[in-house]
């Protein structure tokens, strides 16, 4: 069991004696230093003991005696305030940072639970674009917070292989040019490609019908010329994709891929129209969703050919009944919650009821707006590293003129990785961001650079008391560690565990994020205000330790948030 809840274990058990009875969730950390330093609100108990919640913290605060760990209570207004030994909580908390190491901060809540995560998604045909990342940055982290938590994770790739897209690109290939033409990054040559057929199309309804004849035929599968282009373009994007995926370091269990599940869907069509709510329309297949205020969501158009919520139903289907899960999340924009509420219910309808969630987030705008492959104002992921890459390797250059170029290199592109993904994890998930390459990179502030910088600091200052002959093991006197700065960077690391399970369960990483970056300022406050390498010997062991310790919990969140950890930078 962490500390943290250890401690508030006793409380608990303090107040039952006094019969009160709550959980250690009732527990707060009050909002001031000054006002203990856990609380516990009275209102709830208003109604139960028909006494005012200021009475009734007075007259607790009155009767509870202390003991050695608590050891004072006081009430301001309706909250009961405690008051720690915090020499007590130093000990227990660097003592189980120790222990754990790697595994601090982890628990057991998911045991026993599969959960499948889908996230990335990117339709091939197409360039991976920035706003791409700040879905593979939260997956990838999500992924992680659920596998700390003791769930067994199933990371799940969906690309969008076949469709109106993938069609536009083969009519422009076919017509226009030939792939021959692909020299240099053939990702990125599709990418382009998909811009000139649009614009190409805009408003020609000849063309389009052009475009729809090459739809069905890549949907009935038979033409082989045409099935050639699109095994081998396909193959581009996808290979471009995974060059991206090694780099960001994000490995998938499974992909699933549309022109799979269009298959699927399509045979399960006979199922579905057994059902009232899915109907002909004009020669389309629909779900009338009316009913339930949803709308109403094309399956197949008249012309025959599918649509993408087709593909999604047996796919939901296949995650449970395959893949055995408990629970499937979508991490998808937030532009598909009608629709993917039209998905659920549609399943919900066909007596599908289980934990499906859509985990939305905002999209990246750039300053030139909002980004779409289909004007071509489109910002790749390479191009956004490229730039980073540049500005970073000069100036660690310029840092480090004795380091090989490999190794420049080698930092510098870790550099750039920690800014691209805590700058897409650290906003809250319903803000847009307007990314700003300059601002991602600036090694103080908000950013990934200051964190790396940081855990750079914490190695060289370790690294810096070990050649000196510091001792950093022994007898160590906790009582030492008395001042605020000390008792707040203890209290971070005895919050972790908490916070990590809070990310957890709202599926939400930028908690992480946001408690690592306050972790940051607060060591480099103490680290600023007090002498350590210089402080008397028993202070320097203690701070030592606290240094180590927050080394541990850094490195050990950098690792959910899929993070790279920079020992020198
Ligand atoms: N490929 C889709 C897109 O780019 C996203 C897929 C989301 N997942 C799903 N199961 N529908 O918009």
């Amino acid at each position: 069991m962490d500390t943290n809840l250890k401690i508030k274990n006793e409380i608990v058990a303090l107040l039952k004696k006094h019969g009160v009875k709550i959980s250690a969730d009732d527990l707060r950390e009050p909002p001031e230093a000054e006002m203990g330093d856990i609380c516990l609100p009275c209102f709830n108990f208003a109604k139960t003991q028909k006494k005012a919640p200021d009475q009734i913290a007075k007259d607790l605060a009155g009767t509870i005696k202390p003991n050695d760990l608590i050891i004072n209570i006081t009430n301001i207004g309706p909250y009961l305030n405690f008051w720690l030994d915090f020499s007590k909580v130093a000990e227990l908390t660097l003592r189980e940072i120790k222990k754990e190491r790697g595994d601090y901060g982890l628990n057991q809540n998911g045991k026993g639970k599969k959960v499948m995560i889908e996230y990335s998604q990117p339709n091939t045909h197409k360039e991976f674009h920035i706003g791409h990342v700040r879905n593979v940055a939260l997956g990838s982290a999500l992924v992680n917070l659920y596998r700390a938590c003791g769930y067994k994770v199933i990371a799940a790739n969906y690309l969008g292989d076949i469709g109106a897209h993938v069609a536009k690109v083969l009519w422009y290939m076919l017509n226009y040019s030939n792939e021959t033409d692909a020299k240099g990054d053939k990702g990125e040559y599709l990418g382009q490609i998909y811009t000139q057929a649009v614009e190409e199309l805009n408003g020609d309804s000849k063309l389009q019908e052009q475009v729809l004849d090459i739809l069905q035929r890549l949907e009935a599968g038979k033409d082989k010329d045409l099935m050639y282009l699109w095994k081998q373009t396909r193959k581009w994007s996808l290979d471009a994709f995974n060059k991206i995926y090694d780099e960001l370091g994000i490995k998938f269990s499974v992909d699933f891929f549309e022109s799979v599940e269009e298959k699927e869907g399509r045979k399960l069509l006979p199922t579905l129209l057994k059902k009232d709510f899915i109907k002909e329309s004009e020669g389309a297949i629909i779900a009338d969703l009316e009913k339930y205020k949803l709308g109403v969501l094309v399956l197949l158009r008249g012309d025959g050919t599918s649509l993408y919520g087709l593909k999604d139903i047996p796919l939901a289907m296949k995650k449970f009944n395959k893949y055995k899960v408990d629970k499937s999340i979508y991490l998808v924009d937030n532009r598909q919650s009608q629709y993917l509420k039209q998905i659920f219910k549609i399943l919900e309808l066909l007596g599908f009821k289980k934990e499906m969630i859509h985990v939305p987030y905002e999209f990246v705008e750039l300053k030139s707006g909002i980004i779409s492959s289909r004007t071509g104002n489109v910002v790749t992921y390479e191009e956004v590293r490229d730039a980073a890459m540049t500005r970073v390797t000069n100036e660690t250059k310029t840092r480090h003129t004795d380091w090989k170029e490999e190794k420049i290199n080698d930092v510098s592109m870790k550099i750039v990785l920690a800014a691209l993904k805590f700058g897409m994890i650290k906003q809250a998930s319903d803000k847009i961001i307007t990314f700003d390459v300059e601002e991602s990179l600036r090694l103080e502030g908000f950013t990934g650079p200051y964190l790396e910088y940081t855990n750079a600091r914490l190695n060289s200052i370790l690294n810096k008391a070990e050649e000196e002959g510091n001792k950093t093991a022994g007898k160590q006197d906790y009582k030492t560690l008395g001042t605020n700065i000390e008792k707040r960077l203890i209290k971070d690391l005895l919050n972790y565990p908490e916070v990590v399970l809070a990310a957890q369960q709202k599926n939400d990483p930028a908690l992480l994020a946001q408690f690592l970056h306050s972790l940051c300022q607060n060591f480099n406050t103490f680290y600023h205000e007090l002498p350590v390498l210089k402080a008397e010997e028993k202070i320097k062991l203690a701070r030592l330790n606290l240094i180590k310790a927050v080394r541990q919990v850094l490195e050990n969140g950098l690792v959910i948030l899929n993070m790279p950890i920079l020992k020198e930078m």
